[in-house]
């Protein structure tokens, strides 16, 4: 059955954990579909992960559509959230519905995500009043690095986890329909789930948020240029691959692949009447 945002509401209503992991091409969603994901989380990682940048700031509306397209094609049950890169809302509520709606009519996603807290409330209103649901993302907003300072927990100190939970507060009234909650110590974490009425999906937010996201490349040992605290590693992926690929390239320099179920034949009197 296709999740959606009501399956979020009732999860939460019913104390069930919700699944997520991000996923940027068709197969790769289709594989994470197929295992009974809640959503998938077209996420602008895909710079790091996918593009090779060194964060997420590069990331291009155009980046996300062609990636969103390519997963809500793999995706069949799993809620779609498409990711609303750097600079895509932060430069009025117009643009914002905008491209809110790019990730809707061009991406095919079922809702969109966006950082930050009472700042941008407005525009989670406006796109919430537009009919596109919300996603909230609060805690370490890596999209903020530079103000931020870098890649740090936040919420460790009386203020700033006050504002964590003010800024919570104020993304569900304006209308979000759930809030990942990134590397915040996991006591407030849980403090703020008691608060919402919708739910929390933590990442490096401990286990008492509603449900749990974490990048797949991470989590399947694919990406190794920086593994945050956070990341359990449930499979060697990277290592099979490795493994896989040079047994093909062994194979080929040993003229034991292609073998004879992998050719097309011919009549041996076509091929001599041939030059
Ligand atoms: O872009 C992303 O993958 C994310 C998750 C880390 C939550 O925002």
């Amino acid at each position: 059955m296709k999740n959606t945002v009501l399956t979020f509401k009732d999860a939460k209503k019913n104390g069930e954990k919700l699944t997520m992991l991000t996923a940027y091409d068709y197969t790769t969603a289709k594989i994470v579909d197929e295992c009974g994901i809640n959503s998938i989380l077209v996420g602008d990682s895909l710079g790091m992960v996918m593009l090779g940048y060194e964060d997420t700031l590069s990331v291009t509306m155009d980046d996300m559509i062609h990636h969103t397209k390519a997963v809500a094609r793999g995706a069949k049950n799993a809620l779609v959230i498409g990711d609303m890169p750097f600079m895509s809302y932060n430069t009025g509520i117009r643009d914002a519905v905008i491209n809110a709606g790019r990730f809707m009519s061009e991406g095919r996603a079922n809702c969109v995500k966006l950082e930050g807290g009472r700042e941008v409330c407005d525009v989670i209103k406006a796109i919430v009043d537009a009919k596109i649901p919300v996603c909230g993302h609060l805690g370490l907003t890596p999209q903020s690095l530079n103000a931020l300072g870098g890649f740090k927990v936040q919420g460790k100190d009386e203020e700033s986890a006050k504002k964590i939970i003010e800024d919570a507060l104020a993304i569900q009234e304006a209308g979000a329909f759930a809030i990942v909650l990134e590397c915040v110590p996991d006591k407030l974490a849980k403090r703020i789930t008691e608060l919402l009425d919708i739910p929390t999906i933590g990442i490096g937010a401990g286990l008492d948020c509603d449900g749990q996201v974490l990048v797949y490349q991470d989590m399947l040992g694919l990406y190794s240029d920086f593994t945050p605290k956070f990341v359990k590693r449930f499979a060697n992926a990277g290592d099979e691959m490795r493994k896989g690929i040079k047994s093909y390239i062994d194979a080929v320099k040993d003229c034991s692949f292609p073998e004879e179920q992998h050719t097309f034949k011919i009549d041996d009197e076509i091929i001599k009447k041939l030059y």
